[in-house]
C-alpha cells in the first residue's frame, strides 16, 4: 500500500495539511522544529492510531485543542485506490477505511509502517524487550495468526501470573499451563521461521552497508531448548509461586546479536547501531513484501544524521531500490537524491514541495 496524498488538521503544529506524495521515497528537508518529525508521525498513526513519542491523543491536537485528523489517499498494489482516516474527538479516536469504521487491528493491517529514529538504539543497546518488538513486527506482517496465538498467551499468562501472585493451589495455577504452552509453542516457531527467512538478506545487507564482520542472530526461546514448554512450566511451577510470576515462555525470549562471535551490545558504535537496524528493516520489509505481495511503508527520522557521507550514500541508495515507500528527514538537502524521489521543504507547519 502507497500514500498518495496526505492530509492533516490540526495536527500539532500543522493547521491543515494536503500533500500530494511520490510513491517511492520522500524527503523532508527542514529546520529543527519545522514539523518534519510531525509529518512522519502522521503516517504512523495511520497505521498504529497513536504516537511513536508516547504522546497521548490530547497532545497531537494543535492550538484549538478539540480535535485532530489524519487521512490518506492510498493505492493498493494493483492499483486500486482505498482512503484511511484516523480521527480524535472528545469522544475518543475514530478509525475508518473507505469511509467505514474499523478497529485498531484492521488499521494495522491497512498500510503497515516501521519508523527508524535516533531513541532505536535501544533495540541494539538496552533489554530484550525491545528487540523481541523489533522482531516481531516483522512476524506479525508475514504471519498474522501471530497475533491471535500472541492474545492467547497473553491471557493465559496473566491468569496463571494472577494465581501466583495470590498463591493459589498447584491445581489451579497448572491449569492454565496447556494453553500456556500451547500458544506460547506457536509464537516460538513463528519467530524462529521469521529470523530463518531473513538471515541471510539480513547478512547481505550488512555487507552492503558495512563490509565486513560475520553477524548472527540467535533465538533463545524464552526457556531450555531440550524441554517442551509444557515440562519448562512444571519444573519452574514451585520457582514461580516464590516469586509470584511466569518465569519461563516466549515472553522471556532474548533475541542474541553477535558479530565475530561477540555479543554486539555495547560494543558496536552507533553508526554500526543504525546500520544494523536499518540492515533488519529492510530484510523484514522484504519478507513482507515477498509473502504479502505489498512493501511496509519505511521512516527514517534524523537517521542519517550520525552516518558519514558514504554511509548515508548506501542506506539512500537501498531506499532508493525499496519497491515500497519511503520516508526520510534531514536538515540539508541529500544529493543522492537530486533526480529520484520527492523534496518537500518544511518551515512551521508548512510544508513547499
Ligand atoms: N500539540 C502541538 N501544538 C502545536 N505545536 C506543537 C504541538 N506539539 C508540538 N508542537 C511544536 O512542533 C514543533 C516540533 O515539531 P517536530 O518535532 O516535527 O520538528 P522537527 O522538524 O522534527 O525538528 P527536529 O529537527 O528538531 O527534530 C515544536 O516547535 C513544538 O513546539
Ligand atoms: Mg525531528
Amino acid at each position: 500500500m502507497r500514500i498518495v496524498q496526505l492530509k492533516a488538521d490540526n495536527f500539532r503544529l500543522f493547521d491543515q495539511l494536503s500533500l500530494p506524495l511520490s510513491g517511492r521515497l520522500n524527503l523532508f528537508v527542514g529546520e529543527n522544529a519545522a514539523g518534519k518529525t510531525t509529518l512522519l508521525e502522521m503516517i504512523y498513526c495511520l497505521n498504529r492510531a497513536r504516537s511513536f513519542r508516547g504522546s497521548v491523543p490530547t497532545e497531537l491536537a494543535g492550538p484549538a485543542r478539540k480535535q485532530w485528523t489524519v487521512f490518506a489517499a492510498t493505492e493498493d498494489a494493483e492499483g486500486v485506490r482505498h482512503s484511511l482516516g484516523v480521527q480524535w474527538t472528545a469522544d475518543g479516536v475514530a478509525l475508518r477505511c473507505n469511509g467505514n469504521p474499523i478497529s485498531s487491528l484492521e488499521l494495522l493491517q491497512q498500510c503497515p509502517a516501521q519508523i527508524l529514529e535516533p531513541g532505536m538504539h535501544r533495540v541494539v543497546l538496552e533489554g530484550p524487550t525491545y528487540r523481541r518488538s523489533f522482531i516481531d513486527w516483522g512476524v506479525f506482517h508475514v504471519e498474522h495468526s501471530f497475533m491471535f496465538a500472541w492474545r492467547r498467551y497473553r491471557r493465559a499468562l496473566k491468569q496463571r501470573n494472577q494465581l501466583l501472585r495470590l498463591r493459589r493451589s498447584e491445581q489451579e495455577i497448572s491449569a492454565w499451563e496447556p494453553e500456556l504452552a500451547e500458544s506460547g509453542e506457536i509464537l516460538d516457531q513463528l519467530r524462529r521461521q521469521h529470523l530463518q527467512s531473513i538471515a541471510p538478506a539480513v547478512n547481505s545487507w550488512i555487507q552492503a552497508f558495512l563490509g565486513e564482520g560475520q553477524w548472527t542472530f540467535d533465538l533463545s526461546s524464552g526457556w531450555k531448548s531440550e524441554s517442551s514448554l509444557r515440562n519448562a512450566l512444571q519444573q519452574q511451577r514451585s520457582r514461580d509461586i516464590e516469586l509470584g510470576a511466569t518465569t519461563v515462555g516466549p515472553h522471556r525470549a532474548e533475541l542474541k546479536i553477535r558479530a565475530d562471535e561477540r555479543s554486539v551490545r555495547n560494543r558496536i558504535s552507533r553508526g554500526q547501531q543504525k546500520l544494523l537496524l536499518a540492515a533488519m528493516l529492510l530484510s523484514q520489509c522484504g519478507e513482507i513484501g515477498r509473502v504479502r505481495g505489498a512493501w511496509p511503508i519505511i521512516l527514517l527520522d534524523d537517521f542519517t544524521a550520525e552516518l558519514a557521507p558514504r554511509y548515508q550514500d548506501r542506506l539512500i541508495s537501498a531506499l532508493l531500490d525499496y519497491p515500497g515507500q519511503s520516508f526520510v528527514t534531514a536538515f540539508e538537502p541529500i544529493p543522492a537524491l537530486d533526480s529520484a524521489g520527492a523534496m518537500f521543504h518544511v518551515e512551521h507547519g508548512k510544508v513547499r514541495y
